[in-house]
């Protein structure tokens, strides 16, 4: 691993674990992508730019025309100087000039990574862990400096990347597009990944060649948003779950962002990803400086699944943080679907008792138990706890299960504010809105201005407040609606176009001081589901509710597109009843707990009403995930079989030391002449002897792997399996 400058050839070459990317400083000052890819030892130009004349590509310098930004693979490019392709970033001047010019001007590598000021990012524990290299760019007509930033890990296939702006000029700079990273690929065989969805049907996978021209993904609802997810890979044309290669780009932010894929008139392909420039600007005065989110690069040429298992690891161990990372996780029951906002503390304690004797660990109180929050129109805002649901307080009642012998959990919405809320009546401008406009309301609610500061200290006390007032240990960080009429009261005209960002850096601000305000609880974002499963969100609270979609079948697919991206640990699955409340399935008991099982377990759903045969099968559930849930958190994943193919869906955990496996298998609908089928497994010790604990039996670990094992007959519609193996010394 590290980072070298070649003087000579003006190349960086960065050496990850297996990876290579290098890049060279062409002449005036130019900066042109190279490779990235599998490692090499030493970049000596074998596939170097080529510089040619090419018709309606301008030339900076006219006494040359083969030279041409039009033509090169570029690695950070602006507007206005002879590249016609998408632009990584523009600034607009006082005189309404757009146009600027970057140049190389010098670099520093260092050892380690350091963070990102007031954004989430993936950190090092160590600074033997990371090297990191800055690349300063400058436009000197106008003092602009824009820093690139690359690191590369000792133990990841990773690059990431992140930009800052620094205005050393003597006037505003306007920044129109503040892109994260942009990578020019020097062809375009290609396909484009991505995760799509909406409300309670998150993370679909779409997977397309691309084509000339444009495409893209973006999202404008201030929040990463169900509708697409901060993330794509581009693949190469024969590759698959276990083979090829692949470029995996995730961004580290939580609100709107854009990632798209240009192919050009040359076919090259240019892949970008950062911030939304739609409806963004932002001032940069004398002397100030602009960070862009961090970019999350995996290269892998083992397919996709390799590229997930990378991160997973990263993100498990070096974006998640506090408490929890390394903590196995609590099983929780929630009274959500099993109450909504009806219910009595009595009523709670009694599906918290039902839930103790299943050995379910932590209870979560969900939306409800504030203000006079009956329904959703009201109360948002109102962090007082309402004394006629809860007429002993929320201290009394956090004891109260706790004596029980579980942990205490409570639902907030704290960036939201409803009308009928003394809160609003109180500040009815601290809401994000426009003047003289209607506030268009989502689920009865607006959504708090998070670029003031003054609205994100009373939402630090108001929430600190009431944690510090019970034992609580664990908080839903819910969000339930998207913005609309973008703008703030506190911002001048010419800021207006901040307010999106503001909000995000006012929100990690509120989630830092919160998560660090309170060490010993875990924290778990959601919104509406998975409406914000992004890095940003796990870098403070690490674990996501994943959706509100409960239903066993519909999770096969939520879960295995989540898991592209995200680590099993990080997403929260549960039980719920049946009929199902969102999609009104009827599915057994043993398949919506193997569902669930695979992620962060835990029930949502009125254990008291189940029979008595029912709650005996809870109760070995929840024993059996007690058995396996450090395989499942802590392992690594494999994909076996994917729902989006097909009627089957399987899935693999298998230790670090690959002495303990769990399979999951699970069929949607019955068919006549079934084939046989028989799952091969991915990741074991060919080595070793494993114990299929279900049935006794000792297989090789090479046998499980290529030979397979033989999937008995499961009648009827949604059947499942969940099987443990352990490694064994002899037969
Ligand atoms: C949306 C969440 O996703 C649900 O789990 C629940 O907490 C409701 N909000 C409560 O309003």
């Amino acid at each position: 691993m590290g980072i070298h400058f070649d003087a000579k050839l003006k190349v960086f070459h960065l050496q990850g674990k297996d990876t290579s990317y290098c890049f060279q400083i062409q002449r005036e000052g130019y900066i042109t992508h190279l490779y990235w890819g599998r490692k090499i030892k030493k970049y000596h130009q074998s596939n170097p730019v080529s510089f040619v004349d090419r018709g309606f590509s301008p030339n900076p310098d006219p006494s040359d025309r083969t030279f041409s930004l039009d033509t090169l693979p570029e690695e950070y490019p602006g507007y206005g100087n002879t590249d016609f392709r998408t632009p990584a970033y523009q600034i607009q001047l006082e005189n309404g000039s757009t146009i600027s010019d970057l140049r190389y001007k010098k670099h520093f590598i260092f050892k380690g990574k350091p963070k990102l000021n007031g954004l989430p990012a993936t950190y090092i524990e160590n600074e033997s862990e990371a090297v990191t290299l800055d690349v300063i760019l400058e436009d000197h007509l106008i003092g602009l400096s824009v820093i690139l930033t690359y690191t590369v890990f000792d133990s990841f296939n990773v690059i990431t990347r992140s930009v800052r702006f620094e205005n050393h000029g003597v006037q505003p700079i306007k920044i129109l597009r503040a892109l994260s990273a942009n990578v020019d690929f020097r062809d375009d065989q290609f396909d484009f990944l991505t995760l799509y969805g909406s409300h309670i049907n998150e993370r679909n996978i779409a997977r397309r060649p691309i084509v000339p021209g444009n495409q893209m993904i973006e999202s404008m609802r201030g929040a990463s948003s169900h509708q697409q997810n901060p993330f794509f890979a581009l693949l190469r044309k024969d590759a698959n779950e276990v083979y090829g290669e692949v470029y995996g780009f995730n961004l580290v932010y939580s609100g709107n962002f854009l990632a798209q894929v240009e192919v050009d008139q040359f076919h090259t392909a240019r892949a970008s990803i950062g911030i939304n420039p739609f409806d963004f600007s932002w001032l940069l005065e004398q002397e100030e400086l602009f960070q862009t989110p961090e970019v999350v690069m995996v290269y892998s040429n083992k397919g996709l699944g390799d590229m997930s298992r990378t991160f997973h690891e990263i993100y498990r161990t070096r974006l998640c943080k506090g408490t929890y990372r390394d903590l196995i996780r609590p099983i929780l029951i929630n009274n959500w679907e099993a109450t909504y906002m009806k219910f009595t503390d009595d009523k709670i304690i009694e599906i918290a008792k039902a839930g103790k004797e299943a050995g379910i660990e932590l209870f979560v109180l969900d939306d409800g138990w504030f203000g006079k929050r009956n329904n959703d129109k009201s109360s948002l805002g109102d962090w007082v706890v309402d004394t006629h649901k809860l007429p002993h307080g929320l201290a009394d009642l956090a004891t109260k299960i706790r004596n029980l012998g579980m942990e205490f959990g409570l639902w907030f919405e704290p960036e939201m504010v409803s009308v009928d809320s003394n809160l609003y009546r109180s500040h009815p401008d601290w809401c994000i809105h426009v003047p003289n406009r209607s506030r268009s309301e989502g689920r009865n609610q607006l959504i708090l201005d998070l670029s003031r500061k003054e609205v994100c200290d009373y939402i630090i006390e108001a929430v600190s407040t009431v944690l510090a007032s019970a034992p609580i240990s664990y908080v839903k960080w819910d969000m339930n609606r998207h913005m609309t009429e973008v703008g703030s009261a506190a911002l001048p005209p010419a800021r207006q176009r901040e307010t999106a960002h503001r909000y995000m850096l006012g929100l990690y601000r509120v989630l830092g001081e919160i998560t660090d305000g309170f060490p010993g609880i875990l924290f778990e974002s959601c919104s509406g589901g998975g409406g914000r499963f992004d890095p940003g969100m796990l870098y403070y609270m690490p674990q996501t509710w994943t959706s509100d979609n409960t239903d066993a079948v519909s999770r096969l697919k939520i879960q295995y597109g989540t898991s592209l991206v995200y680590p099993p640990i990080t997403m929260g699955s549960h039980v719920s009843a049946v009929p199902n409340h969102q999609v009104h399935r009827v599915t057994s008991l043993a398949m919506r707990g193997n569902v669930a099982m695979s992620g962060n377990f835990g029930y949502e759903l009125d254990l008291t009403k189940l029979s008595i045969e029912e709650r005996k099968e809870v109760k070995k559930q929840v024993r059996f995930y007690k058995e396996i849930r450090h395989i499942i958190q802590f392992g690594n994943f494999y994909r076996l079989l994917s729902p989006f193919a097909g009627n089957e869906t399987a899935w693999l955990f298998v230790s670090d030391d690959r002495t303990e496996a769990v399979v999951g298998y699970y069929k949607v609908l019955a068919q006549p002449n079934e084939p046989f089928i028989s799952l091969r497994f991915k990741g074991l010790n060919s080595e070793y002897l494993y114990q299929h604990i279900e049935t006794g039996r000792v297989y090789g670990g090479d046998e499980l792997m290529y030979a397979g094992i033989a999937i008995p007959k499961l009648k009827g519609d949604y059947t499942s399996l969940l099987w443990r193996f352990k490694k064994v010394e002899e037969e």
